[in-house]
């Protein structure tokens, strides 16, 4: 049987941590595109966010058969996740959202809901928590995700001390809330720090979008995968990127 493929996209290593969840729970074949040459996303706009997604999944398409899409990125989800469904009608698009409706089901009050400044400009964001019965204090860093692909990528005194900074930041910010929402998956990185720091419950949408997988991956045809494999693509290969990329995924994976 001919391999189906998931993609997962994002702008840089985000994703790997929404990879992670989901290769813990499903085996399959798995493809994982890091657009760090476009990163952020955050500050660009949704139009330009569309066009870099529809010419990568254009060029991922000629060499794989890919079934399922995840965008392993709420901005890319908020501002283009729509227009991709329309593009790529034979494919399943899955999205990520801030896990606002998760804080609420879990009866908490007020949620500190940090997203990238791409996302809180987006419609389907600000119908999420128009909808939302919890307040929500929004928390729009401008050189957050950045701050933690630099500091991840290229472990730096200087980007330590950057990233040291935006923790504290998110920390003042959360101060009347009795929890935190990360809505951008490049801040699940700082989760446990943020977690030790405040005390607070942190939420994101990783389970979530692993749960949507597994149920959309089991009811199509797909080969009995014993082993998950994974192949990873950057757009910017200057520093050996993939190679980065690839064992920041194993870190993750060997503390879950
Ligand atoms: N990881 C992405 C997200 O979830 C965006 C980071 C960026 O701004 O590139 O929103």
């Amino acid at each position: 049987m001919k391999k189906n493929y998931i993609l997962f996209i994002d702008s840089g290593i985000g994703g790997l941590t929404t990879l992670c969840e989901c290769v813990k729970n499903l085996n399959a074949d798995y493809l994982y595109f890091a657009d760090n040459d476009n990163a952020p996303y955050g500050n660009h706009t949704a139009t330009e966010i569309y066009e870099f997604l529809k010419r990568i999944i254009s060029s991922l398409l000629l060499k794989f058969n890919i079934k399922i899409i995840v965008l392993a990125c709420n901005t890319a989800t908020t501002s283009a996740i729509r227009k991709l469904r329309l593009e790529f009608s034979n494919i399943i698009f899955i999205g990520t959202e801030p896990a606002i409706k998760l804080a609420e089901n879990n009866k908490y009050s007020k949620a500190c809901c940090a997203v990238t400044p791409a996302t809180s400009k987006q419609k389907q964001f600000k119908s999420l928590v128009k909808s939302s019965t919890i307040k929500i204090r929004l928390y729009m860093p401008k050189m957050l995700a950045l701050c933690i692909e630099k500091y991840y990528t290229i472990k730096t005194i200087i980007n330590f001390y950057n990233l040291y900074k935006e923790l504290i930041n998110i920390s003042k910010n959360s101060k009347h809330c009795d929890c935190i929402v990360l809505g951008c998956t490049h801040y699940i990185f700082l989760k446990e720090h943020l977690c030790k720091l405040t005390r607070k419950k942190v939420f994101d949408g990783n389970q979530g979008v692993s749960k949507q997988l597994q149920k959309i991956y089991n009811n199509i045809p797909h080969s009995k995968n014993i082993k998950s494999t994974i192949k990873f693509f950057v757009s910017n290969n200057k520093i050996n990127s993939k190679e980065i990329y690839k064992k920041i995924f194993q870190e993750i994976l060997a503390k879950v």
